[in-house]
């Protein structure tokens, strides 16, 4: 057995963790604060509460409030030509997997000249090597969902491109992140429900991983357990913030396993197809393959004890069939109201998924225990059409 582990994240976690921001040493002393283009952080007071939490620990700060759903090439470049402009030397991302992504993003391109995919290693991109280091960057996630504040994880678009791809470096872990579920009881029951099968995609695909590891499997059958529990709840009861709060450590645990272990092929598969149709939100899109590729897995031998170990994660007593999964996944979606979302909801082209199978294939294949050919990815995407 052999694994590296490192997460160099310091981890505030509770409700009502943000009051407590400023009485921490804070990593500079001008922060860009980074944000989404939806009004909720500034209608819900988030916002606010941020800046006077930075102004309490000694702090000025900028705002840059425009991030898309999926954070943009434009998004990364804006944001840095403003951190330079305001002369900040840290960032604060508030908001879901996209402000902090951005965030991340703009922490390199302030300090690295050119265009961001220069540095970009997939697609079009040129991975040229950085010449600096990213600024430091403090998230604070209102969002259970991607896990960024607990990995180095950057996913970008380019819409221009048709391309998603991931641009995290070495250096991208936030330095420190203040997971507070009291930000979290306002999201909609909708985007709760995808943003949590995020978690639970992440928690399976890491535990699947032909690079899953003890650190790892520890924490993705946790998360796969709250998920569980919780995620209904949370739908359900957006205010329960027992649920919320199971749902953010749920979150935080699955990027644990982002960083010890690795994803698979249903994510690169995803990451395509939001490239393609970025109108499609990322757990939505997980879930609309979800079936598709756990029926693949279940046809290989390679993957039958770890399908067992997630099934009785989900709650199956006794399992001795993977397929056993199957049923459990429905009635967890059918729990969470998204058991009944197509593709051709979200404006998805059969035409297109040549294409998006194509343009999918990346280093995560290399983590599937079965090797997936490309055809086997068209299959799923195929399959997963209605
Ligand atoms: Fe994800």
């Amino acid at each position: 057995m052999n694994f590296r582990c490192y997460m160099p994240t310091e981890i505030l976690f509770g409700p009502g963790t943000l009051s407590k921001l400023h009485e921490k040493t804070l990593p500079g002393r001008s922060a860009l604060v980074v944000t989404t283009a939806g009004k909720s952080v500034k209608r819900l007071g988030y916002l606010d509460r941020l800046l006077g939490e930075l102004s309490r620990g000694g702090a000025a700060a900028a705002v840059y409030d425009k991030v898309s759903p999926n954070p943009t090439r434009n998004n990364v470049m804006e944001g840095a030509a403003l951190a330079r402009q305001a002369g900040c030397d840290f960032l604060v991302a508030l908001g879901g997997g996209s402000a902090i992504d951005a965030a991340k993003g703009i922490a390199v391109m302030a300090v690295n000249d050119g265009d961001c995919w220069d540095y970009v290693r997939d697609g079009s991109g040129k991975g040229l090597p950085l010449e600096h280091r990213p600024l430091p960057v403090i998230a604070v996630p209102t969002t259970a969902g991607t896990g960024s504040e607990s990995d180095a994880g950057c996913v970008i678009s380019y819409p221009e491109r048709n391309e998603k791809v991931s641009f995290g470096t070495p250096w991208s872990f936030p330095v420190m992140s203040v997971v507070d579920p009291e930000l979290m009881v306002s999201v909609p029951p909708t985007l709760t429900a995808y943003q949590g099968f995020d978690v639970w995609a992440h928690a399976v695909e890491c535990y699947l991983s032909k690079a899953a590891n003890p650190p790892s499997d520890i924490n993705a059958l946790d998360a796969i357990r709250r998920v569980v529990r919780s995620l209904p709840r949370a739908v359900e009861h957006g205010a329960d913030l027992e649920a919320r709060t199971d749902m953010a450590w749920a979150s935080t645990q699955a990027g644990f396993c982002l960083t010890y272990s690795g994803l698979t092929a249903q994510h690169s598969l995803e990451h395509s197809l939001s490239g393609w149709y970025p109108g499609l939100t990322h757990g939505a899109g997980l879930i609309l393959l979800s079936r598709a590729y756990l029926r693949r897995c279940a046809r290989y031998d390679a993957y039958r004890q770890r399908l067992l170990d997630i099934c009785q994660a989900m709650g199956v007593e006794h399992p001795n069939d993977p397929m056993a999964l199957l049923p459990e996944l429905e009635k967890l979606l059918k729990r969470c109201g998204v058991a009944d979302i197509t593709m051709s909801q979200f404006g998805i082209r059969r035409e297109t998924l040549p294409k998006v199978a194509e343009m999918a294939y990346d280093r995560r294949f290399a983590n599937e225990r079965a090797r997936m050919s490309v055809a086997e990815a068209l299959e799923i995407l195929e399959q997963s059409y209605a």
